[in-house]
């Protein structure tokens, strides 16, 4: 997926400011572009005012970028920049993401996050579940292990 360097900017202006540096959550404008070149990546942004298309007036406040392989989708990151959090826009983008894999005929989301981090109640809300720990499998820069919980969300036929 070719993205334009203004999409990429945004993307870029939410990662910088949403994942808590002291875990190295957030991946690097070089990563992300080459995830989008070779991956079979693709993401899409929830705007200031829960559209989803983001302009000059109306910026970006966050984004998912997900991978599809088949017929299962990995949830890769997902990110609500500060300003804009607990006003619902979490939810709203994770339900179209969810809504999105359905129609491109995805049976399966899966994910992992860091142990600990509330965005599990965020997935839990939206029906994922837990599905197995991966125990110290993060290091965070200062030499912190932590355990990485895996979650997935079905679909009925
Ligand atoms: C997780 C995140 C996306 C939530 O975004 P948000 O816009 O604040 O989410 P919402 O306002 O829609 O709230 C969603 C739910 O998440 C939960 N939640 C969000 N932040 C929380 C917090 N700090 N403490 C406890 N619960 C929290 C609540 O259950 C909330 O629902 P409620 O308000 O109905 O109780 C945002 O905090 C974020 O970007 N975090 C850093 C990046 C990250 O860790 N991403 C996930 C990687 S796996």
């Amino acid at each position: 997926m070719m993205a334009p360097a203004t999409e990429i900017d945004w993307l870029m202006a939410v990662m910088e400011t949403a994942f808590p540096p002291e875990y190295g959550e957030a991946w690097s404008r070089r990563q992300v572009c080459d995830a989008l070149i070779v991956g079979n990546c693709h993401y899409g942004f929830i705007a200031a005012d829960g559209t989803e298309n983001p302009s000059e007036t109306n910026p970006a406040a966050g984004f998912f970028m997900g991978r599809r392989i088949l017929d299962e989708e990995e949830l890769l990151l997902f990110a609500i920049a500060p300003a804009y959090r607990r006003r619902g826009l979490g939810h709203r983008l994770l339900a179209r993401f969810i809504a999105d894999a359905q129609d491109h005929g995805m049976t399966r989301i899966f994910l992992e996050m860091r142990r600990g981090n509330p965005a599990g109640f965020l997935y839990a809300a939206h029906g994922f579940r837990e599905t197995g720990i991966r125990p110290a499998y993060y290091r965070t820069p200062g030499g912190q292990r932590i355990d990485a919980v895996s979650h997935e969300l079905t679909f009925e036929d």
